[in-house]
């Protein structure tokens, strides 16, 4: 069962939910207003549109679309890793820091299970592996992320 493979729960997608037909585009509306993290994010909308286009292509080489979700993932964890030090912080909110943390575990743990699989993945699966990353992303910055950096203003914390 492929999106069992993915971490994927049958009530994460609605039996109508259609893929996305385009990859999220950086929007000024993500900012969070911590520069060092707005930066990340452009350069995560990057890499995803990279993997985006390289799972969409059919033609292309399975070893370069593993490079190029493998260089998603790295970046992924870099960037999850420096939230995590801010989320570290004492005087954050314990409840958003797990919450935010398990965010960023589903995330990596749907791209190591696309990585498991890649040279073997059928396209439906495709589509909800593009769906769930575009989907997360624009959901976790928008709404998880904000909140972080809303957290660093409260404590005082730098904003770059
Ligand atoms: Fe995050
Ligand atoms: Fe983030």
């Amino acid at each position: 069962m492929p999106m069992r493979l993915l971490g994927l729960s049958n009530a994460s997608w609605p039996a109508r939910a259609k893929a996305r037909t385009a990859c999220p585009a950086w929007r000024e509306s993500f900012a969070t207003g911590h520069a060092g993290i707005d930066e990340d994010h452009q350069r995560l909308i990057e890499l995803l549109a990279d993997s985006w286009r390289a799972l969409a292509d059919d033609a292309l080489p399975k070893a370069e679309v593993r490079r190029r979700i493998e260089a998603l993932d790295a970046f992924a964890r870099q960037h999850f890793s420096f939230e995590e030090q801010l989320l570290a912080h004492p005087g954050m909110d314990a409840g958003h820091r797990d919450r935010h943390i398990k965010g960023h575990q589903r995330f990596l743990e749907t791209v190591q299970g696309v990585l498991d699989m890649v040279e073997n993945l059928p396209p439906d699966v495709c589509s909800h592996f593009m769906d769930f990353l575009g989907s997360w992303l624009v959901h976790h910055i928008r709404e998880t992320d904000k909140e972080l950096a809303r957290q660093c203003v409260l404590l005082g914390l730098p904003l770059a």
